[in-house]
Parts: C-alpha cells; sequence; structure tokens
C-alpha cells in the first residue's frame, strides 16, 4: 500500500516535469522551418561553427532551455536576448523540433 502510494506520487512529479520541459506546448515543424529563415542567417544549417556556435542536432530539451536563458538574459549574448524575448514557447518548441530534425554534417 506504502508502495502503491509512492509510485503513484511518482508519476505525478514525472508529468509535472515533463510539462515544464515543453511548457505544455507542441512544437510544429513547418513553423519551425519557417521561423527558422532568421535564425540561419548568422546560423549555420549543416553545424559549422565559424564563430557562430552551431545550433543543429540538438536534444529539444536542451534547446528550449537555453533559448529561454537568453529570453531570461541569464546568458549574456545581446542579439539572442533580442532574438528570444521575441519568442513566445510555441515558437520555441517549433524551432527546438527544426533544428533537432537537422543532420550534423561538419
Ligand atoms: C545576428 C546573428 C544571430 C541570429 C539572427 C540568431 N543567432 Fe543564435 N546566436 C548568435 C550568436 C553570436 C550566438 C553565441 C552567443 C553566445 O556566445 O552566448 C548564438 C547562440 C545561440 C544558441 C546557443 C548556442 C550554444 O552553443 O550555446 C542557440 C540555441 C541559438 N543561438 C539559437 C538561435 C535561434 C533559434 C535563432 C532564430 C530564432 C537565432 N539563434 C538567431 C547569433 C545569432
Amino acid at each position: 500500500m506504502v508502495r502503491a502510494v509512492a509510485i503513484l506520487s511518482l508519476a505525478v512529479v514525472m508529468s509535472e516535469v515533463t510539462c515544464a520541459n515543453s511548457a505544455g506546448v507542441k512544437g510544429d515543424f513547418e513553423y519551425g522551418q519557417y521561423l527558422a529563415a532568421e535564425c540561419v542567417t548568422c546560423h549555420s544549417t549543416v553545424g559549422l561553427d565559424k564563430g557562430i556556435p552551431a545550433i543543429i542536432g540538438w536534444e529539444e530539451a536542451s534547446f528550449i532551455s537555453v533559448i529561454n536563458a537568453y529570453k531570461s538574459k541569464e546568458l549574456e549574448n545581446p542579439a539572442m536576448q533580442t532574438i528570444a524575448g521575441r519568442l513566445d514557447d510555441e515558437q520555441i518548441a517549433s524551432l527546438a523540433l527544426y533544428f533537432a530534425s537537422l543532420p550534423e554534417e561538419n
């Protein structure tokens, strides 16, 4: 009985964590591809880093947390702060989905 309760509360904790990661918003691939037009003026789509880091092939959750860190100004790059500041959760999730799908071809 005690065990069942423990498993149940673990399940609740886990579903909250999943929600927090994705902010409860699902990305849309084509929307992400559309929004990425702005990003790829600076970021390579084939994973090259010419002074600007490559952002393809990332875990979606990591991508989302980095963009949110620019948005909240925890990460300091002013260009990325401005860009991230304009994105809502759906747009961030869509960009994460799109960039995660691009193959690394270094
Ligand atoms: C004006 C050029 C420019 C544009 C446009 C731009 N970025 Fe960036 N981005 C940068 C630079 C420069 C950095 C590295 C900043 C730093 O060192 O913190 C960066 C960093 C990042 C990082 C973190 C990379 C890492 O390895 O830490 C992510 C993720 C990212 N950008 C995503 C995006 C997305 C998504 C878009 C489009 C919505 C975008 N960027 C548009 C210049 C740009």
